[in-house]
């Protein structure tokens, strides 16, 4: 591991009615990315923010704009997300017919691509798809809510993703999103990961716990 670990809060846990404010607070903070959650209530149990946040978030930051889709179907979505603001699409493989046409149209729109694979997910599901993406996002919890559990086993995963990453010889981000707090951390980065997703360990305590939340988070 030569990249230093870059932390990315996931605005899920953020006060949805000062979502500007909380954006600009954890850029100040630390913040590398923002990761942004989208759920459709189908794909995953639960339904969050749609393009018309994202876009009016847009100018509360400079910050790379970090969008897990976790919509189904996803394609007729990306267009919208990438004319929103974000910088990064990632999209699970099973929320789509077609994933490599899903990864190429991203990258045709100019984004960083990403793919993420779910808790029961395979590694293998990425051996195509390796040469095309930018980003490869292992869920460590179900997808759909915040506060859960990181379930141990996805560290094994970690640890064949890195390995695949650095076969490549791609610069690819292996990121971790689920139950990523001070505990987790040092063990998913111990396995390979370049970014972690930190919702509840991010946002816990209010603004002026952020930076402090971060950091330790990033082991520094
Ligand atoms: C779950 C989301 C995560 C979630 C992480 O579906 O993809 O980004 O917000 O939340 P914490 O860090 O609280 O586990
Ligand atoms: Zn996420």
């Amino acid at each position: 591991m030569v990249s230093p670990v870059r932390i990315a809060p996931s605005i899920l846990s953020a006060d949805f009615a000062r979502l500007g404010e909380e954006v600009r607070a954890v850029d100040e903070a630390g913040a590398d990315w923002i990761h942004v959650d989208v759920m459709d209530g189908h794909f995953v149990p639960n339904i969050t923010i749609g393009p018309m946040v994202v876009k009016a978030l847009r100018s509360h930051t400079s910050k790379p704009f970090d969008v897990h889709l976790m919509i189904s179907p996803v394609d007729s979505f990306l267009d919208a997300f990438a004319e929103a603001g974000a910088d990064i699409l990632t999209v699970h493989p099973e929320a789509g017919p077609h994933i490599h046409r899903t990864v190429q149209r991203i990258k045709s729109l100019g984004k960083m691509a990403g793919v993420s694979l779910n808790p029961g997910t395979p590694a293998k599901m990425l051996d195509y798809l390796i040469d095309a993406i930018d980003l490869v996002l292992i869920m460590s919890v179900n997808p759909g809510f915040g506060g859960q559990s990181f379930i141990d086993s996805q560290l094994r995963k970690i640890e064949a993703v890195r390995k695949m990453i650095d076969k490549s010889g791609r610069q690819i981000a292996l990121e971790v999103d689920g139950g990523i707090d001070v505990n987790t951390a040092p063990r998913a980065i111990a396995a390979g990961a370049d970014v972690l997703v930190a919702g509840t360990a991010t946002f816990k305590g209010g603004p002026a716990a952020y930076a402090g939340n971060i950091s330790r988070l990033r082991g520094t």
